[in-house]
């Protein structure tokens, strides 16, 4: 476990996995959120991915991000229907640099909102500019997890500029 990877500013709590994630190697970047509940921590831990998760209080320092990476955020939304994106990812994206880096937006959530499923990502990606690449539920299917490795590298592959 490295405490400190190229294009991310020290100071995170950081996690890599395996040999896709040494540090400087080309694995894709994933930068999370997860509340107490893990749901998505558990689903980012098993990506060959290099990955960061978001601080848990928004009255922690948001890192900044200086590499082309992909962002994986649940949905939280209020009961008036308001909401939908964590305040720590809303903290997070208000950086510009933040903004400028982000490629692409993998929502998580619970089917049982009906229609604001994985609002989060919609509104992210429609504000950023960036496409949906998938969304799961709670901490996904390994069938998830396949679709997502394999869609992660593809992603890499098909646009070597998406590579820091
Ligand atoms: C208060 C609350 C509101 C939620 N609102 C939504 C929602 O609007 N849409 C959705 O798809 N999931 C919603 N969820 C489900 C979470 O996105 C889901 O449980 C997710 O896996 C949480 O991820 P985490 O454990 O990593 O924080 C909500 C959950 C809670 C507790």
């Amino acid at each position: 476990m490295s405490t400190h990877q190229p294009g991310t500013r020290p100071g995170t709590a950081q996690q890599d996995h395996g040999d896709a994630a040494a540090p400087g190697s080309h694995a894709p970047l994933v930068v999370y959120f997860s509340s107490v509940s893990n749901n998505t921590h558990r689903f980012v831990e098993k990506l060959d991915a290099r990955v960061l998760r978001l601080p848990l209080l928004t009255g922690e320092e948001s890192p900044e991000i200086t590499e082309p990476f992909v962002l994986v955020a649940p949905t939280y939304g209020r009961p008036n229907g308001s909401g939908a994106v964590p305040p720590q990812v809303v903290k997070f994206l208000n950086q510009e640099t933040n903004r400028r880096f982000l490629r692409g937006v993998i929502g998580a959530g619970n089917t049982n909102f009906g229609p604001a499923f994985c609002l989060a990502a919609d509104k992210i990606a429609a504000k950023c500019g960036v496409p949906v690449l998938y969304k799961f539920e709670l901490m996904g299917t390994p069938e998830d997890v396949h679709q997502v490795n394999q869609g992660l590298e593809q992603f890499w592959r098909q646009f070597p500029q998406l590579r820091a």
